[in-house]
């Protein structure tokens, strides 16, 4: 259930102030019925809403895939640096995305948007264990006894607890880590606290969802099948 004047400047039909004087004249109408109280209450999922005769369709949910570059902060607004919003065209930020989760301002890769507010709860939340898979470039070489520390939780420098983790060597100086939460700084802490200090780090998956085809600066929407198949494997 939403606010019907909420509803409409969500939709784009008007803004919240013009709302009001629209709202007296009559021309909006719920289920075939004037409605000129902006508080009532509708479901956006059942109830037909018209704008002078016209249907007013919700605000479109989208999730947005983007290959963040490094320079940009995930913030919508930052008084100093660039942030990812100015990644995202006009069409798409008038839908009122946001980030879901962060990576840092060095950090490049896959980075999701969205106007979905469960979704990005969700996608977010350690309860899901949704595996955020990272490629890691650092100094001296990952060994057995690093990954078992990752698996078996690591206790960061300031006590923090880390969730069981993945640590995958590819070589000198190159890693896997895969992690089902997002602390602060997360990967490079944890990876620092096991002399492994992180030089370059990017984002190569979220879930099942990959940076596949998409060069650094780039997004591109989620089809209906990914959108469908990450609500599925997020349901509560
Ligand atoms: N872990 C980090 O340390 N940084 C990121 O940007 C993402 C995960």
């Amino acid at each position: 259930m939403q606010r019907l004047d909420k509803f409409l400047s969500e939709a784009g039909a008007a803004s919240r102030r013009e709302l009001k004087a629209i709202l007296k004249t009559g021309a909006v109408r719920v289920n075939g019925r004037v409605v000129t109280d902006g508080a009532t209450k509708i479901d956006e999922a059942k109830d037909a809403v018209t704008l002078s005769g016209n249907p007013v369709a919700a605000k479109r949910q989208i999730v947005l895939l983007l290959h963040k570059p490094a320079g940009y902060v995930t913030s919508t607004d930052d008084p100093r640096d660039r942030t990812v919003m100015e990644l995202i065209p006009e069409e798409y930020r008038r839908l009122d995305v946001v980030p879901v989760g962060r990576l840092d301002k060095d950090t490049e890769g896959l980075l999701l948007l969205t106007n979905d507010g469960a979704l990005q709860h969700r996608l977010i939340s350690p309860k899901y264990r949704v595996e955020k898979r990272y490629y890691a470039r650092h100094e001296g070489t990952a060994s057995p006894a690093d990954a078992e520390a990752f698996q078996a939780g690591l206790v960061l420098k300031d006590g923090t607890l880390c969730l069981p983790a993945k640590l995958r060597s590819l070589g000198p100086g190159e890693s896997e880590v895969t992690v089902t939460e997002g602390k602060y700084h997360q990967v490079r802490r944890m990876m620092a606290s096991r002399g492994l200090p992180v030089t370059y780090l990017r984002r190569d998956r979220e879930g099942f969802l990959t940076l596949e085809g998409l060069p650094r600066g780039a997004l591109r929407e989620l089809t209906a099948g990914e959108y469908a198949q990450l609500a599925a494997e997020l349901a509560p």
